[in-house]
């Protein structure tokens, strides 16, 4: 059972976060996806839209996802891939060369973005 492992806030699902998503699945046998949790976003300068509770239990909602976590804080990474045996850390190519510190506990992947499409845009087009 090979276990991948991926990070975000995926507020506003839109089809770049499910290509994503697939993609990430397809590394392996099951997915975990840590999600920013609301304090942390705001540690970032970020809000979403949607609460944690709410994009949590939109991610648990797709075929590809096998668990949400929580991420509350950026150093949790490499604890994350120890307590869950994870085989294979991926993220979107936004974050080129950011966690290559990981390759000594695992692979590390950085997946194609979507092009044309992120939650910023939606919010932007839609005045939010
Ligand atoms: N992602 C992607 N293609 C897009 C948008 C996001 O592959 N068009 C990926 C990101 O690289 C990340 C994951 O989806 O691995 C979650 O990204 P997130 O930051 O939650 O979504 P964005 O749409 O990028 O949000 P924002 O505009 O707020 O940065």
């Amino acid at each position: 059972m090979k276990r991948v492992l991926t990070y975000g806030t995926f507020d506003l699902m839109h089809y770049g976060h499910i290509r994503l998503l697939k993609r990430a699945k397809s590394l392996g046998d099951y997915l975990i996806v840590a999600v920013s949790t609301d304090e942390f976003n705001a540690i970032k300068g970020k809000k979403s839209y949607h609460n944690y509770e709410t994009r949590k239990k939109m991610l648990e909602a797709i075929r590809y996802v096998d668990l949400v976590i929580p991420e509350d804080h950026w150093e949790q990474k490499v604890d994350d891939v120890k307590n869950y045996y994870v085989d294979t850390f991926c993220i979107g190519d936004d974050w080129e060369g950011e966690f290559d510190f990981l390759k000594e506990h695992c692979e590390v992947n950085y997946l194609k973005r979507t092009k044309g499409i992120s939650t910023t845009k939606i919010k932007k087009d839609l005045g939010m």
